[in-house]
């Protein structure tokens, strides 16, 4: 049989697929559903962080107009709270929130009642008529310092090799240097939303979900049902950034008021709610001290991280990881710890721990380059290691090097000055700054299954979801590649439970794992087919010529379709090779010196990813994760009021994210990197590494312009204004 190298799928910068259905409002949310019948319901929070609901009259609300019923602990019924089926890995240790299950209050804004009514404004009226009384409130601990006392050890996450102190001791040049990350909320455009819908016993959600295979297996065992028995949709997602990576109360709350009032119940949470109820990125204060010789080379690092969680639950991130395994330095110690506060519990957000622990690592550097006098990208570069240091693994393939030089060349690096505060241009402080970015190359087991028509068509379906970065694109791609069809002629579906399993849309692990599996399925598509036909069809990315193409060939056998499921098959990978994305970030900064405004007109990103399934796509997300590190340097803090244990700026007026124009050019690019190792497609996923790095260099560059060296985030006007230090 004759092969033709037809040109491949895998590589090309396709718009998105579904860019159409979503500018025109075809494509539908969550909250856009409405099965017949359905109620609205508003939670109502609690006003205080701590204590005892001793009693709630719901008098009034119930005779305001449309409520149908008041759900509290006074009345909710009694729920298994089974465990799900299969371990929920985004989920922290502790006493996860059981709603209405007992009478504590554990945070301000917890949902205490739900109001259910025929719309949703009188929903929000009547919950504004009922009067809770609460006993036993003490003081809530939310001060940071005062919290720490109750702080507990992340032993997994404390680390030593050589011997740290002492080296550090010995060095001849030392850094120490101590930040501070406010806490961040994800602020997603699509609030969240849950609708529940039973029907003979049996539960449908719509939900705003990154991980609807598990909403299905937590919500099952939250009420004794078999998993088969929820079903979880969610086909498009408007942004999340984390917060739609577990099942939080409100769409239990949802569920509940659903089977209480046999119908079926929407609850959408106010952009107020979201702050409190769908988690944020810690607090975090970090200690990093450096040590170095006069050649610039490492001799230790000592890294000590704290950060907050909620009294109920444990959470941490991998904020010390790349502490680990980024520089070649014998002596590494890291140490971390998290405080409980009376607050609500944070969860994953924008590259979780790394692009927090990579602040504090690369404001460090940073500093120690300063004080050798030596290019900060020279330093990092004579840092580079051969092999992680950390596991003693090999690195699947590490482009660190390649991106700090190719990343210096196109920004233009090198007319950089070495003095801070020695540029002026245009009346204004002029800085470059530089930091590092890497992240995990996450690749877990996922299953997809694939369905070729005889019609020329084929379909593609999986559990996972796309919550903006493009998934029903890539893996049409890799079907396509794969299939040898046109990419038009692939259906993707996904964001449903009752699909083929597979992780969280997070982590930056949905092409390496999700794409494999669909890899995987069209492989064994082919080989389905090639036992049919008896022909045999080697799994390897060879495309038969049209005249024998694969839909050919299943007409021939007078078939209709052909459908088979893949799975991704991480096995010991992880044990045999160290994987993550590396990448380095450039930055200039432009600061009045008399606002201490700070204007971005420039960032450049070079990142060494493996292989990259649409260029388009994947520049997108770097921008996107780019303009992230922006918020987080610039501009992202919830303030948490020590006495109260609220959130003071819960809204989008006065929690500030970047707009439009706080952006200026945002350049990317991808070094030529081929990984053989890291999994099937040979992809190390992006999105989150371009969230890492683009904080630091920030500051870096706030530093170079200015000659402050902030370390607080976000940098505001005032640090900037204060006498120079
Ligand atoms: Mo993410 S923080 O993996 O959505």
């Amino acid at each position: 049989m004759e092969m033709t190298d037809a040109p491949s799928m895998i590589g090309r910068p396709l718009a998105r697929l579904d860019g159409r259905a979503k500018v025109t409002g075809a494509a539908r949310y969550a909250a856009e559903f409405a099965p017949p019948g359905m109620l609205h319901g508003f939670l109502v929070d609690a006003t205080v962080a701590t204590g005892r609901v001793a009693a709630l009259d719901a008098r009034t609300a119930l005779a305001s107009p449309g409520v149908h019923a008041v759900i509290w602990h006074g009345n909710a019924p009694r729920l298994p709270w089974n465990e799900p089926v299969s371990p929920e890995f985004t989920r922290p240790d502790g006493a996860r929130l059981r709603a209405f299950a007992d009478d504590r209050v554990r945070f301000v804004g917890q949902p205490i009642a739900v109001v259910v009514a025929d719309t949703i404004e009188q929903a929000h009226f009547a919950a504004s008529l009922i009067n809770v009384t609460y006993a036993e409130q003490r003081d809530p601990v939310v001060d940071f310092t005062e919290a720490s006392a109750a702080a507990t050890l992340r032993r997994d996450d404390t680390t030593a090799r050589g011997d740290p102190d002492a080296a550090f001791a010995a060095s001849d040049a030392q850094v120490d240097c101590s930040t501070v990350i406010a806490r961040e909320t994800h602020s997603p455009l699509e609030s969240h939303v849950t609708i529940a819908h039973w029907q003979q016993g049996k539960l449908r959600l719509w939900d705003k979900s990154q991980w609807v295979s598990n909403v299905a297996r937590v919500l099952a065992g939250d009420f004794g049902l078999e998993p088969g028995d929820v079903e979880v949709i969610s086909p498009y997602v408007g942004g999340a950034f984390g917060s739609g990576g577990r099942v939080w109360p409100h769409t239990e709350i949802a569920a509940i008021a659903a089977r209480e009032l046999d119908r079926p119940v929407k609850i959408e949470l106010t952009r107020r709610q979201m702050f409190n109820l769908v988690g944020h990125r810690p607090y975090t204060e970090q200690r990093v001290r450096l040590g170095a010789n006069s050649d610039g080379l490492l001799t230790a690092i000592l890294h000590d991280g704290a950060a907050e969680t909620s009294r109920h639950e444990r959470f941490s991130e991998g904020l010390l990881r790349p502490t680990r395994m980024l520089y070649g330095c014998a002596d590494v110690a890291t140490s971390y710890i998290v405080v409980p506060r009376d607050t609500s519990t944070p969860t994953y957000m924008r590259a979780p721990g790394e692009a927090s622990g990579l602040f504090a690592l690369e404001t460090a550097m940073d500093e120690l380059a300063w004080q050798l006098r030596l290019d900060p990208v020279e330093l990092r570069l004579r840092n580079d290691p051969t092999h992680d240091l950390h596991s003693n693994l090999p690195f699947s393939s590490r482009s660190l090097a390649a991106c700090l030089r190719q990343g210096a060349e196109t920004f233009g690096w090198s007319k950089r000055r070495l003095e801070p505060g020695s540029w002026i241009e245009d009346g204004e402080q002029v800085g470059y700054g530089v930091a590092v970015a890497t992240y995990p190359a996450n690749y877990v087991r996922a299953s997809a299954r694939v369905r070729l028509s005889a019609n020329g068509s084929a379909t593609v379906e999986s559990a996972t979801s796309d919550m903006g970065p493009g998934t029903y694109t890539s893996l049409a791609q890799v079907a396509a590649d794969a299939l040898g069809l046109p990419v038009e002629a692939i259906a993707v579906e996904i964001g449903r439970s009752a699909l083929p399993n597979t992780p969280p849309h997070g982590g930056s692990m949905t092409m390496a794992s999700v794409g494999s599996a669909v890899l995987a399925a069209c492989n064994a598509v082919k080989q389905k087919l090639a036992q049919i036909t008896g022909t045999e069809h080697a799994p390897a990315k060879l495309v038969p010529a049209p005249e024998d193409s694969l839909v050919e060939q299943l007409r021939r056998a007078g078939l209709a379709q052909i459908e088979a499921d893949g799975h991704s098959n991480p096995g010991d990978t992880a044990k045999r090779f160290s994987m993550h994305a590396f990448g380095a970030v450039f930055v200039e900064v432009r600061v009045d010196r008399e606002l201490g405004l700070v204007r971005i007109p420039r960032i450049h990103g070079a990142y060494g990813v493996g292989r990259v399934v649409n260029p388009r796509l994947t520049r997108s997300q770097c921008t996107g994760g780019m303009i992230g590190g922006v918020g987080m340097a610039l501009f992202e803090a919830s303030e948490l009021d020590r006495a109260s244990g609220r959130v003071i700026n819960a809204d989008l007026a006065e929690y500030l994210i970047p707009t439009q124009a706080d952006i200026g050019e945002l350049t990317v690019a991808f070094v030529e990197e081929t990984d053989p190792h890291v999994n099937p497609l040979g992809v190390k996923g992006v999105g989150e590494i371009a969230v890492c790095g683009a904080a630091p260099a920030i500051a870096n560059a706030v530093w170079h312009a200015t000659g402050k060296r902030l370390r607080d985030l976000p940098i505001r006007l005032e640090a900037l204004l204060e006498r120079r230090m």
